[in-house]
């Protein structure tokens, strides 16, 4: 059976990086919500989180994804063919390998940042553009980071994850006009410095202050706010 074929007016969360962080949190969040959540991750089988929330609430799908491999991608939309999405957040993200000075960079190791931060959300939002279209009101996230800002860059380095957050939200722009004639809003998120792998045990709020902030912001997501930069809290973000 098709994920929301029982109700047809619950809608639908599509999350990647859902086994852990900011992504693990969403698919809670929305699961209590009662929304119908898929939930993917690279390695479903050691996603014992997911696992535990799959055996507390049945409408709660766990696949899997790469999303930095075609194949994968396309596996996914294969999957779901045939299925609406009414959210989809592209969350998966990494930083790559942490201070790094000028004069060491790297070619590989940059590209490995872009494929996961900045193309495979454009690519995952091109595999799933049907669902999204059939879906109710649907909304493409980008949970991108403050750091892509240029004005918020007073410190310099960071090549890597910057340039690849910066290239995302020069890809969700591109995408709030290109799908506005398909009812499909697109926003680039910050979620705050938060408290998970990436974010580090300095953070200043845990996952669950992001991710309820995030919700009431997608919630709430009007035409005038496809295309801008908002943290958790609804502040515009400055490019
Ligand atoms: N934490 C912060 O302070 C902060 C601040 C600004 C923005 N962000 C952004 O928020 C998002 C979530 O970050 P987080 O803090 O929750 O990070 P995290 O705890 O490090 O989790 C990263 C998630 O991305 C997944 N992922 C990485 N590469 C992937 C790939 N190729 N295919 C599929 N999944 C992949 C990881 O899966 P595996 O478990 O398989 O590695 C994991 O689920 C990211 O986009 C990040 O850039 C975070």
């Amino acid at each position: 059976m098709k994920l929301n074929e029982g109700n047809q007016m619950t809608k639908h969360v599509l999350i990647t990086g859902g086994n852990r962080g900011i992504g693990r949190a969403f698919v809670e969040h929305y699961l209590k919500a009662g929304w119908n959540v898929t939930a993917c991750c690279r390695e479903p089988k050691r996603a014992v989180e997911l696992s535990i929330l799959k055996s507390n609430y049945e409408h709660l799908k766990v696949l899997e994804l790469d999303v930095s491999l075609s194949e994968s991608v396309a596996s996914l939309a294969q999957e779901l063919a045939g299925t609406s999405v009414e959210l989809l957040i592209n969350n998966a993200g990494y930083y790559g390998p942490k201070g790094v000075k000028f004069g060491n960079s790297d070619a590989s190791e940059w590209r490995k940042v872009i494929e996961v931060n900045t193309i495979a959300p454009l690519l995952l939002t091109e595999a799933l553009y049907r669902n999204l279209k059939h879906g109710s009101n649907p909304v493409a996230v980008f949970i991108s980071s403050k750091v892509g800002s240029m004005e918020d860059n007073t410190s310099g380095g960071g090549y890597y994850y910057r340039s690849s957050k910066a290239a995302l939200n020069s890809v969700v722009k591109s995408l709030s006009i290109d799908l506005k004639e398909d009812g499909i809003k697109c926003v680039a998120l910050h979620p705050g410095w938060v408290l998970t792998a990436m974010g580090g045990p300095k953070a200043l709020i845990d996952t669950d202050m992001s991710v309820k902030g995030m919700m009431a912001v997608i919630d709430e997501l009007t035409w005038e706010q496809s295309g801008e930069f908002y943290d958790y809290q609804g502040k515009e973000i400055p490019w």
